[in-house]
C-alpha cells in the first residue's frame, strides 16, 4: 500500500525493466539518440526490487547510480537491447519495456570518424528500421505466461484521441498492458512526477493521478501482479 511496509507480492518473481534511450552510431563518435533519461524504468527497477521481486534492468545510456540490489546490464542500441531483453526475458515473469529505443538505424555505419568534404557538401544520412523488440516478445508464445508491458507517449491528431491511437498501438504490439503518457502539452522528459492511463488488453482502463514516477512504478506493479499466474 502507499503507506507502510511495502508488501512481498512480487517475491520469488524474475522481472525485466528495460530503461534509458538507445544510440544508433554514426561513427565512432557520432550517434542519433533520443532524451530518455531513464528515471521511470529505475523507478520500476527499484519498486519492484522493494516488493520482493528479482530485478534484471537494461539500462541504455542511463547515467543514474545502480539500484541497490538489482542485476544491471548496460546497452547502447537497439539491436544490443533486443539480444539483451530477448535474452533475460525467457525467464522472466514480468518484462516492462520503459525504454524508448531508436526507431531507425543509420544504414551505414562509418568505422572512421566522418570528415567535412572538401567542397563543402553535406553528407545524406539513410535510415534502415529496428527490430521492435516489444511485439517480439509479446508474440512469442514461449512467453505467453508472462505479463508484458509497453509504454506510449502519444499526441492526439487528426486521426483520434491519445486514447484511441493508443489502443491501436496496445493491438498492435500484442502486450498485455499499455502505461499512456499524454504529452500533448509539453515533455515529460527528465520531470520527476508523471500522469498516465494504463489500458489491459483485456479492457481495463485504470488511471493513475500525476504524481511522481515511483507512484506510477507502484501502480504499474499493482496491474502486472494481479495478471500473474498463481501457483
Ligand atoms: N518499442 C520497442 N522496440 C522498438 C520501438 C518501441 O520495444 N523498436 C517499445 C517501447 O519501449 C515502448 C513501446 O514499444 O514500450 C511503444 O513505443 P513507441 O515508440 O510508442 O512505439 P512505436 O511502435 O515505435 O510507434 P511510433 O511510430 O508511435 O513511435
Ligand atoms: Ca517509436
Amino acid at each position: 500500500g502507499a503507506a507502510g511496509a511495502p508488501s512481498a507480492d512480487l517475491a520469488g518473481r524474475h522481472v525485466v525493466v528495460s530503461a534509458g534511450g538507445t544510440r544508433e552510431y554514426l561513427d565512432p563518435v557520432r550517434f542519433l539518440g533520443n532524451r530518455s533519461s531513464g528515471l521511470q524504468g529505475y523507478a520500476l527497477a527499484r519498486a519492484a526490487a522493494a516488493r520482493g521481486a528479482e530485478v534484471t534492468l537494461i539500462a541504455a545510456n542511463v547515467t543514474l547510480a545502480d539500484p541497490a540490489g538489482v542485476k544491471v546490464v548496460r546497452v547502447e542500441t537497439t539491436a544490443q537491447l533486443r539480444d539483451a531483453v530477448v535474452a533475460a526475458s525467457l525467464a522472466a515473469d514480468a518484462v516492462v519495456m520503459a525504454a524508448a529505443p531508436a526507431d531507425f538505424r543509420p544504414t551505414d555505419v562509418s568505422d572512421a570518424k566522418i570528415k567535412k568534404a572538401a567542397d563543402g557538401s553535406a553528407p545524406a544520412i539513410t535510415l534502415a528500421q529496428n527490430p521492435d523488440i516489444l511485439h517480439e516478445i509479446s508474440t512469442d508464445r514461449s512467453r505467453a505466461d508472462s505479463v508484458i508491458v509497453g509504454f506510449a507517449a502519444e499526441t492526439g491528431d487528426d486521426t483520434g484521441s491519445v486514447l484511441d491511437l493508443a489502443r491501436v498501438k496496445l493491438a498492435r504490439k500484442g502486450c498485455d498492458l499499455l502505461v499512456v503518457n499524454d504529452v500533448s502539452g509539453g515533455a515529460v522528459f527528465g520531470s520527476a512526477d508523471n500522469e498516465a492511463v494504463i489500458l489491459g488488453a483485456d479492457g481495463a482502463t485504470v488511471d493513475v493521478p500525476h504524481g511522481s514516477k515511483s507512484a506510477l512504478a507502484h501502480v504499474i506493479w499493482d496491474e502486472v501482479s494481479r495478471r500473474l499466474p498463481t501457483g
